[in-house]
């Protein structure tokens, strides 16, 4: 007998269905709860409520759990490249050497820009975020690549999208650094190049002198990539799915989760992170005075690189980049007074009651800025960087969410709190 249990409203008994996932995670489908009974649920931030079903990426936040396709994220971490756990959050396995081969150079192939495309790099003004700049990039290549830009694409289309999309994305990335931050000129992908060495190559090369690759830098990056490739129904993934489920397609679906990625609750939090320990550190270092601004209920101010919807214990993607840091640092030969001020920060508040009572614990933004300053990534190309990681995971969701027979066009309820029917008065009469 399949599981159920009975909610009785207004006297009257409804036998909601029980599902569970695959690591016995419960949920009550209540997809007929409406129809049946009139009865809506209520869960502003969708905090209890599970959108889809999902193969991806499994997380436990309690715990400190995460796993790709099964794979523990340390596992990845240390053993995977960018590229191929790509590849695993794409295509649902590890790939053989071969398919490796053909996925890492079929990328590298692509990653030029169409020429007409590059001119539209030098519309936006030097001071606009780049992250704007990335959004209308994604979006404009719904019109540089019309066949691709379909509702329903083949499976083949796909394939070839998530090409696209990953070659074309550090491409973008750079050329807007090149653009908005360093009034340069662009410097031609690199074939040659592993994908991270291409991006270095392209953000740091300039015509003059070829930026000479370091592989520590190399390692590094490609550990922040990787920790950033996926996170299961986070704001701006789910965003690229609710987009998606209009059957928009790919491009303005990706280009939306990179708006949503864009807020300092989300994906712009390392920026804020970097900007936080500056003004601390500017401050004299001046530790406690911060974390009682972030306690203050009066202040809008909050820890940031704190705090998670999900991980009520330490994120595991921070303990990894926590443990790194320093001896990146200490490899490419860089003393950042920013990260005593980090440690000493994460020790004060993990000893606060306030946030002990709250659960609140380094998140991944915390300390991965100090590793993309030490790199020589400027601050407000952070979230950029993060965008870059998280393509692979949106790809991953959109891919899987059009597979779904199940799948909807996204579309919540509301309660409505206006008021209730009233007459127009006409413009004379009113008071
Ligand atoms: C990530 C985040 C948006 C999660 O939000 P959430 O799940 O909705 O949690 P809430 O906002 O309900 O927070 C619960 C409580 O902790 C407090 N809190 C959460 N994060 C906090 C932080 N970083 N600093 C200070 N207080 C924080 C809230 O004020 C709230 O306190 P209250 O119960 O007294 O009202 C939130 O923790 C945050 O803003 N963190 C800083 C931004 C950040 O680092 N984002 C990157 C996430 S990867």
């Amino acid at each position: 007998m399949p599981e159920t249990v009975t909610l009785k409203l207004k006297e009257k008994n409804f036998e909601i269905p029980v599902i569970s996932g695959t690591e016995n995670e419960k949920a009550l489908d209540i997809r007929k709860l409406r129809q049946e009974s009139s009865y809506l649920t209520y869960d502003p931030g969708y905090g209890n409520t599970g959108a889809c079903t999902s193969a991806v990426t499994y997380l436990d936040g309690e715990i400190g759990i995460l796993r790709h396709r099964g794979i523990p994220i340390e596992q990845l971490a240390e053993k995977s490249s960018f590229l191929e756990t790509s590849y695993l959050l794409i295509y649902g396995d590890l790939p053989t050497k071969s398919q490796l081969e053909k996925f890492k150079k079929t990328i590298a192939k692509q990653a030029d820009l169409n020429k007409d495309f590059k001119n539209l790099f030098a519309s936006y003004p030097k001071f606009a975020s780049p992250m704007a700049v990335l959004v209308a990039m994604v979006s404009s290549l719904a019109a540089y690549y019309p066949d691709l830009a379909k509702s329903n694409p083949s499976k083949e289309d796909v394939d070839e999208l998530a090409i696209q999309l990953l070659s074309k994305m550090p491409t973008i990335c750079a050329y807007i650094y090149k653009t908005t931050l360093k009034n340069e000129s662009f410097v031609e992908p690199r074939k040659d190049l592993d994908y991270v060495s291409n991006f270095l190559h392209l953000m740091f090369s300039s015509k003059k002198k070829e930026y000479p690759l370091n592989q520590e830098v190399v390692e590094a990056l490609e550990t922040l990539l990787i920790l950033h490739a996926d996170h299961e129904q986070n704001c701006s993934t789910s965003t690229v799915r609710m987009v998606g489920s209009s059957w928009a397609d790919l491009f303005a679906s990706i280009s939306g989760g990179i708006c949503a990625l864009s807020g300092p609750l989300h994906g712009g939090a390392n920026q804020e992170v970097m900007e936080m320990l500056e003004a601390i550190h500017a401050d004299g270092g001046n530790i406690k005075k911060y974390v009682s601004k972030a306690k203050d209920p009066k202040s809008d101010f909050r820890l940031m690189g704190f705090g998670h919807r999900v991980y009520k214990n330490y994120d595991p993607r921070a303990k990894i980049i926590k443990r790194r840091v320093d001896d990146v640092l200490k490899k490419l030969g860089v003393q950042d007074p920013l990260l005593e001020i980090a440690w000493a920060l994460e020790k004060v508040a993990l000893e606060d009651s306030y946030f002990i009572e709250r659960k609140l614990y380094p998140n991944v933004d915390f300390y991965s800025g100090i590793i993309y300053k030490a790199i020589g990534i400027p601050t407000n190309m952070f979230p950029v960087m993060f965008a870059m990681g998280r393509l692979p995971g949106w790809i991953a969701h959109w891919k899987e969410m059009k597979e779904n027979p199940e799948t909807k066009i996204g579309r919540p309820r509301q309660i409505y709190v206006g008021k209730n029917q009233r007459d127009y008065i006409p413009l004379d009469q009113r008071t």
